[in-house]
């Protein structure tokens, strides 16, 4: 299965991508996460995009279509992915569909009012890349791996707005792009992560 999802900041992508992954055993490719590597290993790549992630505004799209075809190269997207965070422009959507097929777009919908706080208090673990909700997750240990919990940087209030306003003129023509090919699916967002997953298993049958 070739999948991908799409959905503002805070939608709950990463939440989804991780259950989702483990339950079809497809490649998760997260070019956040990707990108927040980088960074950490300080790499040309990483900090070069450090400046913009911290603005909260989209990586250029070439080096971004670069990192999603050398990721495409390794093993284990043969067993198929899903890309969470790409595409973000119609730019990469165009550039991906050259070098790979997509079976199915799923759009999680939770409306604004709701990101704000769901970015806010969430918690990263480095180690696995798990998030948290703070209301949720008590204390700074990450459950499944003894990682120390973290808050991105790029979660602060004035990034936030931000990252919010450049979605909706960069990535929400997303949806009409996959709706036009005949590949979009879209669930409820605002329900408990558990239902979203259920919705989204529905939908993939
Ligand atoms: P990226 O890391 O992709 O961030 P994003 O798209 O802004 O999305 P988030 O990771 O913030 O949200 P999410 O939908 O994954 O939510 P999550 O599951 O964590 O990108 C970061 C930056 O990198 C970009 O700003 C850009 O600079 C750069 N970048 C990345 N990709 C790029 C690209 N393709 N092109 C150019 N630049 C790129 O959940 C959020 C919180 O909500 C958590 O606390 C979670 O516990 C909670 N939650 C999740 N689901 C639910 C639920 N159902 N109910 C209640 N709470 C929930
Ligand atoms: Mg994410």
């Amino acid at each position: 299965m070739k999948m991908v999802l799409l959905g503002p900041p805070g939608a709950g992508k990463g939440t989804q991508a991780e259950r989702l992954c483990e339950r079809y055993e497809m490649a998760h490719i997260s070019t956040g996460d990707m990108l927040r590597a980088e960074r950490r290993e300080k790499t040309p790549l990483g900090l070069a995009a450090q400046s913009y992630i911290d603005k909260g505004e989209l990586v250029p799209d070439q080096v971004i279509i670069d990192m999603v075809a050398a990721r495409l190269q390794k093993d284990d997207c043969q067993k198929g992915f899903l890309l969470d965070g790409f595409p973000r422009t119609v730019a990469q959507a165009d550039a991906f569909g050259a070098i790979a097929d997509v079976d199915i777009a799923i759009n999680i919908d939770v409306p604004f009012d709701r990101l704000i706080d769901r970015i806010s208090g969430r918690r990263m673990c480095p180690d696995c890349g798990a998030a948290y909700h703070v209301s949720v997750q008590k204390g700074d240990k990450c459950p499944k791996c003894g990682g120390k919990l973290y808050q991105r940087d790029d979660d602060k209030a004035e990034t936030v707005e931000n990252r919010l306003k450049v979605y909706q003129e960069q990535t929400q023509p997303l949806i009409d792009y996959y709706e036009q090919k005949g590949l979009l699916k879209t669930v409820n967002g605002d329900q408990p992560i558990e239902r979203v997953l259920e919705s989204i298993a529905a939908l993939l049958g």
